[in-house]
């Protein structure tokens, strides 16, 4: 039997397919759900922090946006944050940092 990993089931592969521009309406709900769940794992339920940093408006306020993007693409070697640009597109990351600086949606 083939196991594969839950986070790849929850994504559609059609996302991969929007490179540019923000999100379509369907996509925003996905990657809420994607980071509540997902990120959640790791840096809490309510982004607060846990095993990873806290990922609220706060924690995150004097820490240019264009760092925090590309630690969500590339993840950060020798530390547990893995990267997720084989899931989440440029525009995908941009959204979701910038929703992060902002104050997350709740699902
Ligand atoms: C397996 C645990 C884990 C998961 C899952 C995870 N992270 Fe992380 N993340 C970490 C850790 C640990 C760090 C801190 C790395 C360090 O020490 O520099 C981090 C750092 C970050 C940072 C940098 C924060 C800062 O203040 O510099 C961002 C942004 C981030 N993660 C976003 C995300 C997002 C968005 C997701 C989901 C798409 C995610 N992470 C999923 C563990 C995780």
């Amino acid at each position: 039997m083939r196991i594969t990993p839950l986070l790849f089931l929850a994504v559609p592969l059609t996302a991969l397919a929007v490179q540019a521009g923000e999100p379509t309406q369907m996509r925003q709900r996905e990657l809420v759900h994607l980071v509540r769940q997902d990120c959640g794992s790791c840096h809490g339920m309510q982004l607060t922090g846990g095993l990873g940093l806290p990922l609220t408006p706060e924690a995150l306020r004097d820490k240019p946006l264009e760092g925090l993007a590309a630690t969500i693409h590339a993840g950060r070697p020798g530390t547990a944050m893995p990267p997720w640009k084989t899931i989440l597109s440029e525009a995908d990351i941009r959204w979701i940092v910038e929703k992060l600086m902002t104050g997350f949606p709740k699902e």
